[in-house]
């Protein structure tokens, strides 16, 4: 067993934080505006959605220092061992000079009643420090997790342009401070499990979590936070004890080879994009469209799976690539193919002890098509009213060879459509077979009305994307898709 600490330690701008009384379920930003006094960071809608809360944390990956855009109403203090969490107050410098996003915004007028513009400030810098000379998607997309009523984006979208004329980020007095914060950083990292009134455990390494979960059953492990950040905020529950896994480096592997991709749980999305795009181009866009930057930040491939929710908009992709899920309990492990993990609306096959350690996803075989499609009120920012996904493969005589639809927000789970695909299977791929087999959607589903969609409407859409699907593989893709800069 590993040797057991009991202080969640971090640093919090320069100033270096030892908690030994914290309780499970305190979010960043309380201790923040209610313990720190630092009232900068904003609490607009308590879920991650307006960025109004936008820190940045930095942890070490590998022997860098990485600054990531969170949102520190869902991010819980526990999970914040081993870090640098900064703030918007410490972007100012000791003589009151503006930092240079904070000076592009006044020119800019990028601020009206100035209520998000903390959050704007600590997402715009995250991005100049990674890429000083943004594009216009590239702003838009770290934006999209921020939220402005008065203002108005073309402003901020300026200020964000014109960061760089007022200094670069290798001249920023920050860079300085991180380099020399990196041995502390490591430091804490000490080998050491931290435990903290039986509330708190945050694991010393994956083989640790694993032992400390399996003798821990009932605890609620927290990844990333974006599911069960909401429960406290929104739904008052006590999540405690809570094991945190969000730090396990073993927990962000990422593994090609020339078969398939293997993301292990604690991967999160922006991490995950590279290898995404590379070998799931088709899934680029998908991907863009999950959340907004902070939360593709903070939550993991592995939490969206384990949540089991109907509306995950990983599972169905997944499921249409035939992914095998690899659980874990204790030094055991064992396979199962992700469609069969999701048994019942809040039911998966994971036993007591059990957790979710990695995912892996075949690579497309060479002639198949792939789509998957996101439906939502907005394009950013929104959960799936559904979300559905195609692949197909058409031998040379154009016959369906082979044929997988998973659909999420149509069924109490992910779940395939093996009535549809069973009226494709072997028929030729044209416009009449598909026809044919729209009619089968309703003996796979039977959507439930809600207020993201009607049931008509979340049947009529599957419908129609079978159709779009269809009219893509033969070459009307660029007709049907929106143009995407
Ligand atoms: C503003 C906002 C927008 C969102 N938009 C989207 C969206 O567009 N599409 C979408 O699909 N989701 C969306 N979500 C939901 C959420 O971001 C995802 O489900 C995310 O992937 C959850 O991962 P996490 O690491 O944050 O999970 P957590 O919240 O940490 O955990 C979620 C659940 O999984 C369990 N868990 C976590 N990791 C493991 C593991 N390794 N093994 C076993 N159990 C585990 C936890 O105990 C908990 O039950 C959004 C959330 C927010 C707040
Ligand atoms: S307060 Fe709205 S995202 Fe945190
Ligand atoms: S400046 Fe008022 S909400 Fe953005």
């Amino acid at each position: 067993m590993a040797e057991i600490a009991n202080a969640i330690r971090f640093i919090l701008n320069d100033e270096e934080i030892a908690l030994t009384d914290v309780a499970a379920d305190t979010t960043l930003l309380d201790f923040l505006r209610l313990e720190k006094r630092l009232r900068g960071s904003k609490e607009g809608c308590a879920e991650g959605d307006c960025g109004a809360c936008t820190v940045l944390v930095g942890r070490l990956a590998g022997d860098e220092m990485i600054y990531d855009s969170v949102t520190a109403c869902i991010r819980f203090v526990g999970s914040l061992h081993g870090t640098h969490v900064v703030t918007v107050e410490h972007l100012r410098a000791k003589d009151g000079t503006l930092h240079p996003v904070q000076q592009a915004m006044v020119d800019q007028h990028g601020s009206q009643c100035g209520f998000c513009t903390p959050g704007f400030v600590m997402s715009l810098y995250g991005l100049w420090m990674r890429d000083p000379h943004p594009s216009q998607p590239a702003i838009e997309k770290a934006l999209q997790g921020n939220l402005c009523r008065c203002t108005g984006y073309a402003p901020i979208i300026r200020a964000a342009k014109a960061i760089s004329s007022y200094g670069a980020p290798e001249a920023d007095p920050l860079r300085a401070e991180r380099i020399a914060l990196k041995g502390k950083i490591k430091a804490i990292h000490d080998g050491r499990r931290v435990e903290i009134a039986d509330q708190i455990i945050v694991p010393a390494s994956l083989d640790d979590f694993a032992a400390v979960y399996e003798a821990n059953p009932g605890a609620t492990i927290v990844a990333g936070s974006t599911d069960v950040g909401l429960w406290v905020t929104k739904f008052m529950r006590r999540i405690g004890p809570v094991i945190f896994i969000g730090h396990l480096q073993e927990l962000k592997r990422i593994a090609e080879n020339d078969s398939e991709l293997r993301l292990y749980a604690g991967v999160s999305y922006s991490e995950a994009l590279p290898s995404i795009a590379a070998n799931f181009p088709q899934l680029s866009e998908l991907w863009d469209r999950i959340a907004g930057e902070q939360i593709r930040n903070m939550g993991t491939i592995g939490g969206n799976i384990a949540n089991g929710s109907p509306i995950g908009d990983t599972p169905p992709p997944l499921i249409a690539l035939g992914a095998r899920l690899h659980l874990r309990r204790g030094e055991h492990r064992r396979e199962i193919k992700l469609e069969d993990y999701f048994l019942a609306y809040g039911k998966q096959d994971r036993q007591p002890g059990e957790f979710v350690e990695s995912v892996t996803i075949p690579y497309l075989p060479a002639g198949e098509h792939f789509a998957t499609y996101k439906i939502s009120k907005r394009r950013e920012e929104d959960i799936s009213a559904l979300c559905g996904a195609f692949r197909v493969f058409v031998s040379d005589a154009g016959v369906v060879g082979m044929v997988r639809i998973a659909f999420g927000g149509m069924a109490a789970t992910p779940k395939r459509a093996k009535a549809v695909e069973a009226a494709l299977v072997g028929k030729p791929w044209t416009l009449e077979t598909v026809e044919a087999a729209i009619g089968t959607f309703a003996e796979d589903y039977q959507p439930i009305s809600d207020m993201r969609a009607s049931a008509e409407y979340r049947l009529l859409t599957a419908q129609n994307l079978l159709l779009r699907f269809f009219h893509e593989t033969n070459g009307h893709g660029q007709r049907l898709r929106r143009a995407v800069a």
